[in-house]
């Protein structure tokens, strides 16, 4: 099985939820390529059977400005065979914009005909213990989907 962690960051709090991921991964045998986003195309995901984008929200529920590109892109691939999930950190300082852009790539990806793995996860700032158990559920609700 492999998975492609592709994430966004400014201040490190999305790569350390991408590292969270790419580890409870790597424990159950996936293979794991992380990648960058801005280095990164939607159409790199045909090779893999598993996803997770991981962006970081900005001015008001905004997107990456790097990943603009990566989620324009996304409209125009078909991905019916892909799992996926999405998590990232936002701040709830923001209140209604809290880490929109995870609900933006999440209506981005349902539209490629990939298959979710389970509800996206919320991080506020750097991800805590408990944190980085709901991504270990994520990862798991994601490889059983694949082995389904
Ligand atoms: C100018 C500015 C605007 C922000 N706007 C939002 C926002 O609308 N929603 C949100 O959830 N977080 C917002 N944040 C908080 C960041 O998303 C949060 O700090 C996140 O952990 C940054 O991720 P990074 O460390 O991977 O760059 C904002 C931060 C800054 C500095």
């Amino acid at each position: 099985m492999r998975a492609q962690v592709v994430f966004a960051t400014i201040t490190g709090n999305n790569e350390a939820v991408a590292d969270d991921l790419v580890a409870h991964l790597e424990e159950r045998g996936v293979l794991v390529e992380k990648s960058e986003i801005s280095q990164s195309e939607p159409e790199d995901l045909a090779n893999y059977d598993l996803a997770f984008l991981v962006p970081y929200t900005y001015d008001e529920g905004s997107l990456p400005d790097e990943g603009l590109d990566y989620f324009d892109d996304l409209a125009d691939v078909r991905l019916d065979h892909l799992v996926y999930g999405v998590a990232g950190s936002g701040d709830t300082f923001y209140e209604d914009f809290y880490c929109l852009a995870l609900d933006k790539f999440e209506q981005q990806m349902e539209k490629t005909g990939a298959t979710k793995a389970a509800d996206l996860v919320r991080i506020n700032l750097y991800p805590s213990p408990k944190d980085k158990e709901r991504l270990a559920h994520l990862v798991d609700q994601a490889v059983l989907k694949v082995t389904a």
